[in-house]
């Protein structure tokens, strides 16, 4: 069984392959995703959707996260890819920075679909909003502060030991050996 991951990142596909002993391939598949402001119900209609239009038997898996800033009520949660792309990592921080309360949660979810059994696995990374600091990571990473470090501040065995999707991942390579 090879389990396809759909994504146009390579980087989640490195990081899913770290975790699983089983052999990971990149579907790159556009699926929609749905609006509603719960993580796993996103992702479980995507690898659903995806399932059914790549044709294949073998199983898909689709990830989806989020940066939740408590202070603005979850913002920018779901829509974070939306809100980094258009209004910038940088006034995420601007928005922030005038709260008194800056803590922060990055969540992700993974969802594994195969045709018959839908499940979803969560991570989340608890830490707060910070002015941009470090080079590496990507997205909101220089604005995310864990540990007294930003994510862009870490070595990538550090953030992927203790991000939202690598948590995510640990649980679901936990159910993927129990449930073979
Ligand atoms: P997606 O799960 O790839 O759709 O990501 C949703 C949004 O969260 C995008 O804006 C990503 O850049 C951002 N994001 C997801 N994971 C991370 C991360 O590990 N660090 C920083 N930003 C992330």
């Amino acid at each position: 069984m090879t389990i396809r991951f759909v994504t146009s990142n390579e980087g989640k596909v490195e990081e899913a392959r770290e975790y699983l002993t089983e052999p990971v391939e990149q579907v790159d598949y556009d699926y929609t995703e749905i609006q509603s402001d719960d993580l796993a119900e996103i992702a479980v209609a995507g690898a659903k959707e995806a399932y059914e239009e790549t044709g294949g038997d073998d199983p898909v898996v689709v990830d989806d996260s989020g940066l939740f800033v408590e202070s603005l009520g979850g913002f920018p949660g779901p829509d974070s890819a939306y809100v980094e792309h258009t209004v910038g990592v940088e006034r995420v921080w601007k928005l922030a920075k005038q709260e008194e309360n800056r803590r922060a949660k990055f969540r992700g979810v993974i969802a594994y679909y195969d045709g018959e059994r839908a499940e979803t696995f969560a991570g989340a990374v608890p830490g707060r909003i910070v002015a941009p600091r470090g080079e590496g990571g990507f997205g909101y990473d220089p604005i995310f502060e864990h540990e007294g470090e930003t994510l862009a501040e870490m070595s990538t065995e550090r953030k992927n030991a203790i991000s939202h999707r690598g948590r995510a991942l640990a649980k679901f390579a936990d159910w993927l050996a129990e449930n073979e």
